[in-house]
């Protein structure tokens, strides 16, 4: 290993459920320093510790001011993991509206740029940023518009910052398949022969191919230190990485 790190602080966007709760669990279990928003309150974490901030990543005129505010006090911050994400509805292209795509690249891309930008003003250290992605971020499967779209773009952005921020690590990191509430959603949807990654996703859930938010955070946990061996910028998936 090239680099070793030692997580004191951490910053966790999309806490209130799935992957982001389990990470700041982990992360808290561990006596490590979390700070983590989202728009619903994860009560739980609350009484670990957790340091909360209510943003909503689809309103950032009026989650920006308060977002500065909490962040002015958290001073250097040892990793970002932006995990806030919405899936938006699997349907045809041609059936999606501009305004549905565009709120899914709000709180996908666009949020993930201010939430950025204000992290790394004011000079603060940040040791590394670990952008959550997703395998559909490649894919391009029938259905998953809006999403793919967000991920592929959300890659580019992880990049383009990588390339102007030399003292700060980035990866765009694939979790795998995570039994959340955007698989509830998937796996619920009617079999669909235009859609096939749901047959998939339905085989898969319930299965060791699908782990709840803690433990896929709980694998995250161990894989995050290994991704500094990378270069940074680039896009990495847990499923090549444990393999
Ligand atoms: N589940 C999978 O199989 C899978 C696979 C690949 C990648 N991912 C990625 O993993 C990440 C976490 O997703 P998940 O599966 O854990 O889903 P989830 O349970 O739905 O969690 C999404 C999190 O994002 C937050 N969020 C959504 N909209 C927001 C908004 N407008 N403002 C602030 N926070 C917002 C939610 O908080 P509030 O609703 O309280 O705001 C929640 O905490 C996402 O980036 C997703 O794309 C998941």
């Amino acid at each position: 290993m090239k680099q070793k790190i030692k997580y004191k602080k951490v910053l966790i966007t999309g806490v209130s459920s799935g992957l982001g709760y389990g990470l700041a669990q982990s992360f808290l279990e561990q006596g490590i320093k979390v700070l983590g928003c989202s728009r619903r309150m994860p009560k739980g974490l609350i009484q670990q510790g957790l340091n909360f901030c209510a943003l909503d990543f689809s309103d950032r005129a009026s989650s920006l001011p308060i977002m500065r505010q909490w962040i002015s006090r958290a001073g250097a911050i040892d990793l970002l993991i932006l995990n806030a994400g919405v899936l938006g509805a699997i349907k045809d292209m041609q059936a999606s509206s501009t305004e549905e795509l565009k709120a899914t690249m709000e709180v996908n891309l666009w949020a993930n740029k201010w939430f950025l930008d204000a992290c790394l003003s004011e000079d603060r250290p940040i040791q590394q940023v670990v952008g959550i992605s997703s395998g559909a971020s490649l894919s391009g499967s029938r259905g998953w518009n809006g999403y793919s779209l967000s991920k592929a773009a959300f890659n580019m952005l992880i990049k383009l910052y990588a390339g102007e921020c030399p003292n700060t690590h980035f990866t765009a990191l694939a979790p795998g398949l995570v039994d959340t509430a955007m698989q509830d959603y998937l796996t619920n949807l009617p079999a669909d022969e235009r859609y096939s990654p749901l047959e998939v996703l339905k085989k898969a859930k319930g299965t060791d191919d699908m782990p709840n938010g803690y433990r896929c955070a709980q694998k995250l946990i161990t894989i995050f230190p290994k991704l500094l061996n990378f270069e940074s910028g680039g896009y990495s998936d847990i499923r090549k990485l444990e393999g």
